[in-house]
């Protein structure tokens, strides 16, 4: 960044969080306050968690638009690449409902991207996202696949179930002091690439989650909102060797060219 962009962006940042002091004739004792607070933020680790929050999305508004959302701070490169059928890695016994991904990669033209590679990672059923908490294996529930020629890709995981923030730490206490929750709707989230287009950062939710219009992330796009059909005709069931009950969903995902 140059001197300008860093005296321009900083210096208006600064007026403005002035302003809002001034507007709300901050005390000494919650300037203290805020100042022991942010320090003990640092010390937890939880500035990404903070900043992905409270500003990430608006940074991905400006910068990716339709069809994406934010990254939040839980991707971790070098995840598994997945051989065919696609089964994103988990435990024997993993918790949740199995979900078939079915879907496409095309451009925003309209024409399919061959070869397409998404890399997806999801929290499990309990909230923890492997290779960040304690608890799952490493790399559970994260892996990379290639759409196939036309563009087409199938996988098969757990249906995320809502998720709240971490809690322990001084961002818990901040979303509790103002009366604010911690959920963000289920999700899954992908990074999808291919050579010649922008990459997509982007996550899947779900219709019937109870946080879709209150997400603590401010992440949530309707486009990005999907239907879940369930199965659970014997007949289907066995077709898929699953002896329970399962749920399909499809999206398409759709990558600018680079050059557009
Ligand atoms: C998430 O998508 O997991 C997430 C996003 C922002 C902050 C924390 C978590
Ligand atoms: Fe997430």
């Amino acid at each position: 960044m140059s001197t300008e962009r860093i005296a321009t962006v900083v210096g208006d940042l600064i007026r403005r969080i002035n302003d809002a002091i001034d507007e709300h004739e901050v005390t000494y004792d919650e300037y203290h306050a805020a100042m022991n607070y942010l320090i003990r933020l640092g010390e937890a680790g939880e500035w990404p968690l903070f900043l992905d929050v409270f500003f990430e999305h608006t940074v991905e508004r400006l910068n990716q638009g339709e069809g994406g959302t934010i990254r939040g701070p839980y991707y971790v490169p070098d995840a598994p690449w997945l051989e065919h059928p696609y089964v994103l890695p988990q435990r024997d016994d993993e918790k949740g409902d199995v979900l078939i991904l079915s879907g496409t990669v095309h451009s925003t033209g309209g024409r399919p991207v061959p070869g397409a590679v998404l890399d997806m990672w999801q929290a499990d059923a309990d909230t923890y996202y492997s290779n960040v908490q304690e608890g799952p294996p490493p790399f559970n529930l994260r892996g990379r696949m290639t759409a196939d020629d036309n563009g087409e890709f199938e996988v098969r995981t757990i249906v995320p179930p809502s998720y709240h923030l971490p809690r322990g730490g001084p961002m818990e206490e901040l979303l509790n002091a103002a009366g604010w929750h911690d959920f963000r709707p289920g999700h899954l989230h992908f990074v999808v690439s291919a050579d010649g287009y922008e990459p997509l950062i982007t996550q899947l939710y779900f219709e019937g989650d109870r946080y879709l219009d209150s997400d603590v992330a401010s992440a949530v796009k309707p486009e990005l909102v999907l239907g879940l059909r369930k199965h659970d005709s014997p007949e289907e069931m066995e077709a898929r060797g699953l002896k329970k009950p399962f749920f399909t969903t499809t999206h398409e995902f759709r990558l600018k060219p680079q050059d557009g």
